[in-house]
């Protein structure tokens, strides 16, 4: 997962230092490229020719390294990586930080960088629970820095508490963490998927035949980059994604009432085949046969999931998404659903038995926004997903529009 990754490791002043050698190492075996700095005070710990022997490559330690700026530069040395790590990060680095000073190699590439950055602090306990450092953290993490540790324990110095840099393993975790995590990052995105049933009596219901491929797929596809997915679901027949909160439901009354239990979220994608009727005249006992004629059945409209959330004055979705499967004239009775709706696209597709899409493998799907109809070529519906989740990410990460 940290193949050909390219991690910029600063390794500050601190006994913990040592540790970031075993880091360097546990990154490598994880497919990981590792470019050292090391600051001054870090050469107190440990020494240049280890980091650079177990590294397999020059360890960067001073800013005015004519060298090193003819071959590459100290921006471009920073933005050249994919992620920044400073393990351990000390009291006086984070304080450098959070000022933005940039008076040594390790804090100039810091404030030169738009590279995230990960921190691994270890101090004293003192020095960590400080109200300086706690206001620097504080400061930090506004900035959008992330920090992993530091831990409790024993600390070289012979105090207990927190400041402990992290162990090499947690420290990898959370790298691993940074880069699995996706456009959708802390995103919450609610999914409607697959059919309902719609009983008739106790044993006998109404349904249609949406396998739930295509709202599986895209499902996936959000929590492949990062998001927080509920996953709410009629009777499918295709199996629910992993990594998501999984909800079955039957009915689209059930269906309507977990989507509002999953609520607020930033997006909400309703791929469901949801049935338009109830049968009101459900009831507990099985309809028998009779020589009084066949029986009738009471039909109530269920509610619009849809069009429920898309229209919420309050707590609604800042993306709303429905799909459209139509016979005929695709693109005119989508753009007019759209509106009806009130969602912000309508993903359009033609389900006329000659297309083969209805519980094939394929789509062919038009986007449908305020911005127009965008047709998509015939894909994999995995990957209609895929292209799909794509969009959402780039309209959640989009500066909202003043109004
Ligand atoms: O009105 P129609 O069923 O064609 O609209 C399809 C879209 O509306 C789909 O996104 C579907 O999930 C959603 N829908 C819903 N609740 C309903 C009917 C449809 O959420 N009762």
């Amino acid at each position: 997962m940290l193949s050909g990754k390219h991690i910029l490791l600063i390794i500050g002043g601190g006994i913990a230092a040592y540790k970031s050698l075993e880091l360097i190492r546990r990154l490598q075996d994880k497919g990981a490229r590792v470019t050292p700095v090391l600051t001054r005070a870090g050469e107190e710990f440990v020494t240049p020719l280890s980091v650079s022997a177990l590294a397999g490559t020059a360890v960067h330690r001073d800013l005015f390294d004519l060298t090193a700026e003819a071959e590459m530069g100290h921006i471009q040395l920073s933005r050249s990586a994919d992620l920044l790590v400073v393990a351990p990060a000390t009291a006086d680095l984070m304080a450098k930080m959070a000022q933005g000073h940039a008076n040594d190699l390790a804090s100039t590439l810091l404030l030169a960088t738009d590279t995230p950055i990960l921190l691994a602090p270890a101090m004293n306990v003192r020095m960590w629970q400080h109200p300086a450092t706690r206001r620097n953290l504080a400061q930090l993490m506004g900035d959008g820095v992330q920090v992993v540790g530091p831990d409790e324990g024993g600390m070289a110095c012979g105090e207990f508490g927190p400041g402990r840099l992290a162990e090499p393993d947690e420290i990898v975790r959370a790298i691993a963490a940074y880069f699995d995590a996706g456009p959708l990052a802390g995103k919450r995105i609610v999914v409607t998927s697959g059919p309902t049933h719609e009983p008739i009596d106790p044993v006998r219901y109404i349904a249609n035949r949406s396998s739930g491929a295509q709202g599986t797929a895209v499902a996936r596809a959000l929590r492949a980059l990062g998001a927080e997915v509920v996953f709410v679901t009629g009777p499918a027949t295709v199996p629910p994604p992993e990594g998501v909160e999984v909800v079955p439901v039957e009915t689209a009354r059930e269906m309507a009432a977990a989507v509002d239990a999953a609520l607020p979220a930033d997006a909400a994608v309703f791929a469901a085949a949801v049935a338009d009727w109830r049968v009101t005249s459900a009831g507990d006992r099985k309809l028998k046969k009779s020589k009084d004629g066949l029986p009738t059945l009471d039909f109530a409209e269920n509610p619009d999931i849809l069009k429920g959330v898309a229209q919420r004055q309050t707590g609604r979705p800042a993306l709303v998404v429905g799909f459209a499967a139509e016979t005929n004239d695709v693109i005119e009775h989508a753009t007019a659903k759209r509106l009806r709706k009130g969602c912000d696209w309508i993903v359009a597709n033609d389900v006329s038995p000659a297309t083969g899409i209805m519980g094939g493998q394929e789509n062919s799907v038009t986007v449908i926004s305020d911005s127009g109809a965008e047709a998509w070529p015939r894909m994999a519906k995995e990957a209609v997903a895929e292209k799909l989740a794509r969009k959402i990410a780039d309209a959640l990460a989009a500066p909202k529009p003043v109004t």
